[in-house]
């Protein structure tokens, strides 16, 4: 039985990169943010402005030990899942974890290619997000660093990238 566990900062490519690694490892693939949606019959936009960030992070913990009970799956968590209440550590007992580290120029132009909506960033400047984006990642990267494994990711901006990434991964976690 395997789990691996992808983390990292909105717009490290854990989704991404946790769709084809498990295409060709053969794994389910979950993203915690659909399976939250899918759970709650709510968008992750709408479970924040209904409770507030503090409600989401609830639900998101208590769906988290519903998901990462399952086996042979690989998970892509929210940005924020490892650094409310114990979700780190339990991540680590239940599987192989890996940190996407990007730098913040990366973190941004990722974000600005994506179509999801992101609450956090919502009704914020480009200069905005960018400072956002320097400030958080100070205060989560401890958190980020408990992962088991750690990969440095620059801008994957075309399939070759991606796979270069992707082949990265799987000779760092052995797989
Ligand atoms: C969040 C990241 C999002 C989502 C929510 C909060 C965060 O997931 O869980 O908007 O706090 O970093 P992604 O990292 O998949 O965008």
């Amino acid at each position: 039985m395997r789990r691996i566990i992808l983390i990292g900062y909105m717009g490290s490519g854990k989704t991404t990169v946790g769709k084809a690694l498990a295409a060709e490892l053969g794994m389910r693939f979950y993203d915690l943010d659909w399976y939250i949606e899918g759970r709650m019959r709510q968008t992750i936009a709408q479970i924040f402005s209904e409770r507030g960030e503090e409600g989401f992070r609830k639900v998101e913990h208590n769906l988290l030990h519903e998901l990462a009970e399952f086996e042979d799956i690989l998970i892509s968590c929210g940005g924020g899942t490892p650094c409310f209440f114990d979700n780190i550590d339990y991540l680590n007992q239940q599987g192989d974890t890996l940190y996407l580290k990007a730098a913040p120029e990366v973190l941004y132009k990722h974000l600005k290619m994506g179509k999801t909506i992101r609450p956090l960033l919502l009704n914020k400047t480009p200069e905005e997000v960018q400072h956002f984006i320097s400030e958080q990642l100070q205060i989560r990267e401890p958190f980020y660093q408990k992962a088991r494994y750690m990969l440095d990711v620059s801008l994957m901006d075309n399939y070759e990238k991606i796979n270069i990434t992707v082949a990265k991964a799987r000779q760092l976690l052995g797989v």
